[in-house]
């Protein structure tokens, strides 16, 4: 496996791959590796002929510097599960590698980013599409990996490449979740045992959403009431927020018609969860 740290060297490996009509995969991350990227490593393994992943904690996405510091880095050990994982090259850059001196040019996807997480984590998306932008130019992939955990970084990533004509394609993946049906996250390790257990209450309310959405609910407010006062009765949960959303537009429905999107972010002490659901109508013929 190879280590890189360096954009040109990557970019030059790239264009050799390319050059020899190699197919590239790519899949970023911020380490502290879990299920849940593997799985997009396995996928990327699968559909292409080189698998990159990238492996960098994208400062200018963090808008809560305690955040930016508390985040884990294993890199060892995350650079064991490449390795097992059969990964061709992990890109490590540094901070400095990636952001020289002051970055000038950053990328907005409009609309997207405003409602849902980036309502209440300003700056974050203009931070995650500047950095796709960058790592897409560094490695030039032909197809690129993300999980729907994160469901509105996927459309905004999908619009950028869209929008911006990269020439690649976006797959994306289901959730992976812990036998208690809690999302993987690189932040769970930051809840104690105790937290972890009662943080089963994320899924369960999105369970409780499905089964309204499916006796033909159709007005949000009362959905979220029900998710609502399921969530406080767990004193540890802090709620952000709970949203039913055009899965399309991210804006709020306040007509449930054919299909929604359920997501919510939930505090439990400093460790912010989220998680969503997209509920489609079956068509019965
Ligand atoms: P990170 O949180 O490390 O996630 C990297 C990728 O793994 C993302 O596409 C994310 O959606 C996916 N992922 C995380 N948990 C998952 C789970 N439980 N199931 C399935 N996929 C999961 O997302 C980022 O990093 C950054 O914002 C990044 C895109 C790398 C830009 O800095």
């Amino acid at each position: 496996m190879e280590i890189i740290a360096k954009i040109k060297e990557i970019q030059e490996k790239s264009s050799c791959l390319r050059a020899k009509n190699k197919e590239i995969g790519f899949v970023p991350t911020m380490g502290a590796l879990h299920q849940g990227h593997i799985s997009l490593i396995e996928k990327c393994k699968e559909g292409n002929d080189w698998t990159i992943v990238s492996i960098f904690v994208n400062s200018i996405q963090f808008n809560d510097q305690d955040d930016l510091n508390f985040y884990p880095r294993p890199l060892d050990e995350d650079l064991d599960i490449c390795r097992r994982f059969k990964v061709d090259t992990v890109f490590i850059p540094s901070i400095k590698e990636m952001y020289p001196e002051d970055q000038l040019t950053f990328v907005n996807v409009n609309k997207l980013s405003t409602n849902l997480c980036g309502k209440y984590r300003p700056g974050h998306f203009q931070g995650v599409a500047t950095v796709v932008t960058k790592l897409f130019n560094i490695t030039k992939p032909h197809r690129a990996y993300f999980g729907l955990k994160d469901y509105q970084q996927v459309e905004i990533v999908k619009r950028l490449v869209k929008d911006l004509n990269f020439d690649l394609e976006i797959i994306t993946l289901p959730t992976v979740r812990n036998e208690g049906n809690l999302a993987l996250s690189s932040r769970n390790k930051d809840l104690t045992l105790e937290e972890q257990k009662r943080a089963v209450i994320l899924s369960q309310s999105l369970r409780k959403a499905f089964s309204l959405l499916e006796k033909d609910v159709k007005d949000p407010k009362l959905i979220i009431k029900q998710m609502n006062s399921l969530i406080n009765q767990e004193p540890l949960a802090e709620i952000e927020y709970i949203k039913i959303c055009d899965p399309a537009y991210l804006t709020d429905l306040d007509y449930i018609n054919k299909e929604a999107l359920v997501a919510l972010a939930v505090r439990f002490g400093k460790v912010r969860l989220i998680d969503n659901l997209v509920w489609k109508k079956e068509e019965h013929v």
